[in-house]
Order: C-alpha cells, then sequence, then structure tokens
C-alpha cells in the first residue's frame, strides 16, 4: 500500500518543516492544524501540500471540534499521522480509529516530563541530560509506546527558548529518521 502521510500541527512548525524537506515529502497528503495562524500551514502551502484548518475557536463544544478535526482526516484516508508540535489531545475514538498509524514527537525523554511545558519542567527539574521521543499515540497523553528517542546535554545558561531551539535540532532529525521507516515498512 503507497504511504499517505498526513501531518498535524499547531505553531511554528519548523519540526514539521524538516519532514516536508525529506525524502517523506513525496508521502505527504496533507498538512491541518487547530489554528488558522498556524505558521506551519504556511510552510505547507509553500510546500505544494493541502492544508486545512479546524480551528479549535470555532467550535462551542470540544466533542464538536474532535468530530470536525476526525472527518478532515478521514477525508484523507492517512496510513500514518505524525503530530509535529499539535496542541491538542486527540479524542480517544479518533485514536482508536487509527490506533498504530498515530505518532507524536515530544521534547523531553519519556517518561520523563510529559505533558506541555516540558523543556520548563526538565530545566526545573535541573537535568543536565534531557531530549526528545517519538512515540505512538495512545488515548493518554504522552503514554504511548516508545519509537525512537534522542539525548540533548543541558548547558550552563540554558533558558527555555535556547534548550528547546537545540531540542528540536535534533527533535527535526529523529521525526525525519522516524516517519521514513515508518513510511519504507508501509511500501
Ligand atoms: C516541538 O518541540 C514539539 O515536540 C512540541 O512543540 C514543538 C513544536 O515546535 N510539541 P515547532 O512548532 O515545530 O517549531
Amino acid at each position: 500500500m503507497t504511504a499517505r502521510v498526513l501531518l498535524l500541527a499547531s505553531g511554528s512548525g519548523s519540526v514539521l518543516q524538516a519532514v516536508l524537506d525529506s525524502k517523506a515529502r513525496s508521502a505527504i497528503v496533507a498538512v491541518g492544524s487547530d489554528r488558522s495562524d498556524a505558521f506551519a500551514l504556511q510552510r505547507a502551502q509553500h510546500a505544494g501540500i493541502e492544508v486545512f484548518t479546524v480551528d479549535f475557536s470555532d467550535y462551542q463544544e470540544r466533542a464538536a471540534w474532535s468530530e470536525a478535526l476526525r472527518a478532515a482526516i478521514d477525508h484523507y484516508q492517512p496510513t500514518l499521522i505524525v503530530l509535529a508540535g499539535f496542541m491538542r489531545i486527540l479524542d480517544p475514538t479518533t485514536v482508536r480509529a487509527y490506533r498504530g498509524r498515530i505518532i507524536n514527537t515530544h521534547p523531553a525523554l519519556l517518561p520523563s516530563f510529559p505533558g506541555a511545558h516540558a523543556i520548563r519542567d526538565a530545566l526545573a527539574a535541573g537535568v543536565r541530560v534531557t531530549g526528545c521521543t517519538v512515540h505512538w499515540v495512545d488515548e493518554g497523553v504522552d503514554t504511548g509506546p516508545i519509537i525512537d528517542q534522542a539525548a540533548v546535554r543541558v548547558q550552563d545558561g540554558d533558558d527555555e527558548p535556547t534548550l528547546h531551539e537545540r531540542v528540536k535540532a535534533v527533535e527535526r532529525d529523529l521525526l525525519v529518521s522516524v516517519v521514513t521507516r515508518l513510511i519504507e515498512k508501509t511500501e
């Protein structure tokens, strides 16, 4: 079966950009976001990739937003969904429907520092080594089986932005490596 990769991102999309710039580009069918203003969408459009938005602020109820996102995803019939800096929790029914086909990248060495403030939490904990993780998405938050990880040393004087940038540089390569491997498995 030909790989059909759909990426979701909420922010600047610099990690997503690495996938767009890799040989995985030919398998990407769409990039979606929960925010109309996500720069990730502009990156995808610039790369000639179809984009869609299911803007969280357009919906009164989370259930309605989840349903609309699920319909948008189903439309593309993806074989792999990549959460590349997607800051919403996918509805459990969507996770179950695509179990074993959704991966997430997280800027910490899970199970350490799950959640939305991984870099801040690593600095607060005073760890000397942190890193990033790509894992299968299950119904939990950052809890699915780990696929691969990479370590990043914390440097004296690091603050959240400097450490996050250093982690993202490693995270980009890790995500491209995992996505490429999974695509090769599909074909
Ligand atoms: C990445 O570190 C990702 O793991 C985290 O948010 C960051 C996204 O950065 N969830 P960007 O938007 O790709 O620059």
